[in-house]
């Protein structure tokens, strides 16, 4: 029996105790464990069925496995996206004594897909740029908290669908750092490292005939270098302009918040004769629509859902012609006359396919096309009837794992 097991973790679920921590974690019986998708890595990692969720245990050293945690642990804390934390386990022995590597285990993120997953036929051929596009921004969040991952890669991050792009989310943490502030020369590093590893797997799936001819992998690690500096600029440039120009105030902060983040701290100096005005952003916070969103629906959803949400919201407050009504009042008849009736008109078995803020998205999608093909203003509750029958039947079942049972989880490396 394994002896000596020390666990240590925040809010130790003691089902933990009863996994065979004395079998190595490549031999795990498939009876514990849960077959979903999982990117390529160094270390064993696999998933294990719990009673509150799914678990991801990584075998790894144990100074390691103890700095992993810690940096996920302040990143979740600071509310970075990135798996969440659960514990690490050393002490870990076999049968016959022998010492057993340590682990640390992390919340499996649900509904993520590593960018593997993501190369199916399936899928519009711009989704190497969404996901490009989504890293960008993941990698411009940790940065301005002072975050150097040092080893950023497609491997190390996990995807989930955003509307119509995709969030990024932190998976490895291994190689990071967290400073008070990065120099540039440690941004750009991250991102050059970024850039010559993206392009590698890119290659690595073009070798493996799962990536499109067409698809220009240098083009795409470049497009990573090039989204990251147009966020950075707009997110911390200093700009300066005239004292007539006030206006352009108000003009930065509006900016800031279509691409998604709150102004926290603004510095506004002017010049001695009071001629010019500087401004920049000190503190910006993303989620800005989620944000919003949370504070008038209690939704908690990702970003460009959000956004598509509020959207609704919008368009349903014209409709019922309550522009005067407090916000929050309208955003409750929302919710309950609207939003939730949608999401429940999804057959319970077809549901967990896809978030519910997804699926709302994608019925909002639906409606707009059948309206155009039919010339009509399609109703909701039948476009959230025919999306079922037309597309939601064919769609994978995401949160379970694509299609494979448990004795083929192995197939993904
Ligand atoms: N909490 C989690 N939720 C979902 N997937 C996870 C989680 N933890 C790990 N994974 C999956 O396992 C894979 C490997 O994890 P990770 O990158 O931490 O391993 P690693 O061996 O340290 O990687 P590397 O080879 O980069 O050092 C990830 O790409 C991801 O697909
Ligand atoms: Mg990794």
């Amino acid at each position: 029996m394994a002896q000596n097991l020390q666990i240590t973790a925040a809010r130790p679920d003691p089902a933990l105790l009863d996994l065979p921590w004395d079998v190595p974690l490549a031999d795990w019986p498939s009876s514990v464990l849960a077959a979903l998708p999982r990117g390529i890595s160094r270390h064993v990692v696999r998933f294990v069925k719990m009673s509150g969720g799914v678990i991801a245990v990584k075998e790894i050293g144990e100074t390691v496995a103890y700095r992993e945690y810690e940096l996920l642990r302040q990143l979740s804390r600071i509310d970075v996206p990135s798996v969440d934390p659960v514990g690490v386990i050393t002490g870990r022995q076999d049968k016959n004594g022998e010492r057993l590597e340590a682990v640390l285990i992390t919340k499996h993120l649900q509904f993520s897909l590593p960018y593997r997953s993501l190369f199916s036929q399936t899928l519009r051929p711009d989704t190497a740029t969404r996901l490009i596009d989504a890293l960008a921004v993941l990698l411009v969040r940790l940065h301005l908290i002072g975050f150097y991952w040092g080893d950023v890669s497609l491997s190390n991050t996990l995807f989930r669908r955003d509307a119509e792009t995709f969030a990024a989310y932190l998976v490895d943490a291994e190689t990071g750092d967290l400073h008070a502030k990065l120099s540039p020369g440690q941004r750009s590093y991250d991102v050059e490292l970024a850039r010559t590893n993206i392009i590698g797997e890119l290659m690595d799936l073009a070798a493996g005939e799962l990536l499109d001819e067409d698809v220009d992998t240098i083009a795409i690690g470049d497009a990573l270098l090039e989204r990251y500096n147009e966020l950075w600029s707009a997110l911390t440039d200093e700009e300066s302009f005239g004292s007539d120009e006030r206006w352009r105030v108000a003009a930065r902060i509006d900016r800031l918040n279509t691409l998604g983040f709150d102004v926290g701290e603004l510095e506004i100096t002017t010049d001695i004769d009071g001629t010019s005005v500087q401004i920049q952003p000190k503190v910006v916070d993303a989620g800005h629509h989620s944000r919003r969103l949370l504070r008038l629906t209690g939704l908690d959803v990702q970003e460009n859902q959000a956004r598509r949400l509020l959207n609704d919201l919008d368009s349903f407050r014209a409709a019922t012609d309550r522009q005067n009504d407090e916000e929050e009042f309208v955003a409750h008849d929302w919710l309950s006359g609207v939003f939730e009736p949608t999401v429940r008109a999804v057959p319970r078995d077809q549901r967990r396919k896809l978030e519910p803020a997804q699926l709302f998205h994608e019925v909002l999608d639906h409606r707009w096309y059948i309206s155009e093909q039919q010339k009509r203003d399609v109703p909701l509750p039948e476009a959230v009837a025919s999306y079922v029958d037309n597309v939601l039947r064919d769609r994978p079942d995401e949160m379970a794992i694509l299609g494979l049972p448990p004795e083929h989880a192995d197939q993904q490396e």
